[in-house]
């Protein structure tokens, strides 16, 4: 394990209506034994006290820029020492403005001027905020000088509204943070412990860079059959690990396309989602897309067969029994491999008995490049959980990836897949 003790976050908040899902971003980051000293823009204190923080980061909470007691004691210059990495969650449009154009007009801005440490940033606005040319262009000069976005995801707003904009959940946020330690070595010498052999293998586990250049198409949640106008066949899937898999591909540079079966999980950051409800769109949207990727990861639990008739209307409630006669969907991932020129496919397979024999029969049967076996049906891993263990095969090969969370899965998988595609592909 990691030994992160002396890890050090400066926390912005910004006035944002998710100030208070930052309250439990300080916990997770507490529990995750980082040391975090909130920073507090003074809009910020009229969202939620200072006394919240307080309590939760163990440390006073610092809002005003000329307070002579707070400089007396650590003032912005020692904060913005004293961080290895300033996170700023939720950054309002108008923090970013702030930011993108240098001033240090409080306690927060000056800071970050200050800073030699990295700053992340998770946008949390309304969806037209996020689209204003102003933010947009914001966000550009942002990370163009270095600045990490860390979403926003995409979804219901507290406004109301539905689209991107909303603050990534703390818990994918935690995630970004460890990954940007892992990324920069920060914190006590990288926070390692190099006795633990374990250590060894996160920075190589946080994928940077593996895929850059390279475009990625992942399937990802389950497909819903309509059986009527209101009722659907469908399965377990929650697209934890599609998702996953995606985050990570982004993560390693790559140009990612999530087309995603209906789940409730944000778009993972700087990924292009597009949405569809059965497996006939899902394979129209894949079809459309594969030949102009690079990889294509199907980790969809597509239905394999769909309701031959479905009713523009609700079907009543007038027989004891009835029957629905099923057809075969289409076979997306054994297609995309059969493709001409096509992308190094790579494709999921739920089992639940006999995984890695029925695996490779799959990897076999529809000629793919790679599959990522998976026991489904126990509890603690698989479908709606968020461990997993895999099996990857390849033809002549296959790794073990033992019970862990999803997102360390999804890197190791991500990292895997582009040594074999750069084996298949060399420069
Ligand atoms: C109820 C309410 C909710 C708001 N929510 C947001 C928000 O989610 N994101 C945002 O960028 N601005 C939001 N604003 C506007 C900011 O609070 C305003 O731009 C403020 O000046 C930002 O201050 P700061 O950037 O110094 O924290 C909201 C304003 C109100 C009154």
């Amino acid at each position: 394990m990691i030994r992160p003790s002396k890890r050090r976050i400066v926390l912005g908040i910004g006035a944002g209506i998710a100030a208070w899902k930052s309250a439990g971003l300080v916990r997770i980051l507490r529990l995750r034994e980082f040391d975090v000293r909130v920073v507090m823009t003074r809009a910020a204190t009229e969202f939620i006290s200072p006394l919240t923080f307080q309590a939760l980061s163990t440390h006073p909470v610092h809002c005003e820029l000329l307070d002579v007691q707070a400089e007396a004691g650590m003032g912005h210059i020692e904060l913005a020492r004293w961080a290895d990495l300033v996170l700023i969650a939720p950054a309002t449009a108008d923090l970013m403005a702030r930011l993108a154009h240098g001033l240090a007009d409080d306690l927060l801005t000056t800071l970050c001027l200050a800073t030699a440490a990295p700053l992340a940033v998770a946008p949390a606005m309304n969806r037209q905020m996020w689209s204003a040319p102003a933010t947009v262009s914001n966000a550009a000069l942002l990370r163009q000088r270095g600045v990490r976005l860390l979403g926003p995801g995409s979804g219901d707003q507290a406004c109301g509204e539905v689209g991107p904009g909303r603050m990534l959940e703390p818990a994918e946020i935690a995630d970004e943070v460890e990954a940007l330690f892992a990324e920069y070595g920060l914190g006590g010498g990288s926070g390692g412990d190099a006795d633990d052999p374990a250590d060894e293998a996160i920075p190589e586990m946080i994928s940077k860079g593996s895929l850059a250049g390279l475009e990625v198409l992942i399937t990802a949640g389950p497909t819903r059959e309509a059986i009527d106008a209101v009722r659907f066949i469908s399965n377990h899937s929650s697209g934890k690990m599609g998702y996953a898999v995606a985050r990570a591909a982004a993560m390693a540079g790559a140009q990612v396309v999530l087309i995603s079966g209906p789940v409730a999980l944000p778009t993972p950051p700087g990924v292009r989602r597009i949405d569809v409800i059965d497996a006939q769109a899902m394979y129209d949207r894949a079809m459309e897309k594969a030949r102009d990727c690079d990889i294509f990861i199907a980790a969809a639990a597509v239905a394999d067969y769909r309701p031959i008739h479905s009713s523009k209307r609700k079907i009543e409630k007038t027989k004891e029994s009835m029957v629905l006669e099923f057809t075969r969907t289409p076979d997306i991932v054994a297609e995309v491999a059969a493709l001409a020129n096509g992308p190094f496919t790579v494709g999921f397979a739920a089992q639940t008995e006999r995984v890695k024999e029925r695996g490779r029969h799959k990897l076999e049967a529809k000629g793919l490049d790679m599959i990522a076996a998976n026991l489904v049906g126990v509890e603690g891993r698989g479908f709606e959980d968020d461990h997993n263990a895999l099996s990857v095969l390849w033809p002549g090969g296959e790794k073990e990836l033992g019970l862990a969370p999803k997102h360390d899965l999804a890197r190791t998988l991500v990292e895997t897949i582009a040594e074999r595609y750069r084996e298949k592909y060399p420069d």
